[in-house]
């Protein structure tokens, strides 16, 4: 077949992909090639245009190595990850909501002792966070993994810092008896997501700011049960109604209620105001 014009392109190079082996792979090349003929026809882009857009993603891949991906970044702020998020987290009542992973995980972070201080030494108004993990269900769920990590007062993670011998203001706990667990830490603050790359130039370029409302992220793991991955934003942050990842749920903001002095539940002295979250998070069954 010859003569590809506006009009008969697409589907020639649909039928291209006829042979393609795998369904799924057929479907996904296939629609992806429809919606983006459609978009080049309704906005019928310049050479120019398409040139810059070409390098855009050039950059956008250039900058990404171990410690930066600045795809996830681009899908972030463009609302993907989010729907990514939300076509495949369909839940029963009972199951925490999920938002975002973000950049800032780390594998095999301190596994501490419940009521440990997850962040010695950094400054910050103590928080002490108090959850229980159970099944969606009802059932406490004793022995699960919760792995939490957050910014600092000044909005960093440790993973930024280079002042810091890490890892800290993240950790590994495992829930007691009822599905309980505790741990001391610093209450977080708003941070912009990365904006020195290409990523950054597009919210400049469109008015947008790079800010994310303050929050601690959960990944909560236990056999027979979806890894939930998600975050708790504090009630009083900024940002809520304009998270640069969209990330917010209303179920997931709470009070992280500050007291004017201690000591904590546990007994340890705080010297001024703290903070105490409690959040009770539901897990989906496997089957
Ligand atoms: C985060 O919450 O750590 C995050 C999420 C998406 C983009 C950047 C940061
Ligand atoms: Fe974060």
């Amino acid at each position: 077949m010859r003569d590809f014009n506006e009009f008969n392109i697409t589907d020639a190079v649909i039928e291209r992909f006829g042979a393609t082996p795998n369904p799924r792979l057929k479907q996904l090349v296939s629609r992806l090639t429809a919606y983006l003929h459609d978009y080049v026809r309704e906005v019928e882009p310049s050479f120019e245009e398409w040139l810059l857009a070409v390098q855009f993603l050039t950059r956008t891949g250039q900058l990404c190595d171990e410690a930066r991906q600045e795809f996830i970044l681009l899908s972030d702020v463009l609302g993907i990850s989010m729907l990514v998020d939300a076509v495949n987290h369909r839940l029963p009542d009972g199951a925490t909501e999920t938002t975002v992973l973000g950049p800032f995980h780390v594998d095999n972070a301190p596994l501490l002792e419940n009521g440990a201080d997850m962040s010695p030494g950094m400054s910050g108004e103590p928080l002490y966070i108090e959850g229980q993990v159970i099944a969606a269900d009802g059932t406490p769920l004793e022995g699960a993994m919760v792995d939490l990590w957050h910014s600092d007062q000044d909005g960093f993670y440790d993973v930024q810092r280079t002042d810091l011998v890490g890892p800290i203001g993240r950790a590994r706990v495992r829930t007691e008896a009822g599905g309980k667990f505790r741990i001391r830490t610093i209450t977080p603050s708003p941070y912009p997501i990365p904006y020195d790359g290409p990523v950054g130039d597009l919210l400049t370029a469109t008015k947008r700011h790079p800010w994310r409302p303050a929050h601690v992220h959960f990944m909560i793991a236990h056999p027979g049960y979806e890894t939930l991955v998600t975050h708790v934003f504090d009630a009083d942050s900024d940002y809520l109604d304009s998270d640069a990842v969209f990330g917010v749920k209303n179920s997931l903001i709470r009070e992280y209620v500050r007291h004017e002095q201690g000591p904590m539940p546990d007994g340890t002295p705080v010297a001024g105001t703290w903070r105490h979250l409690q959040f009770q998070f539901g897990l989906k069954s496997r089957e």
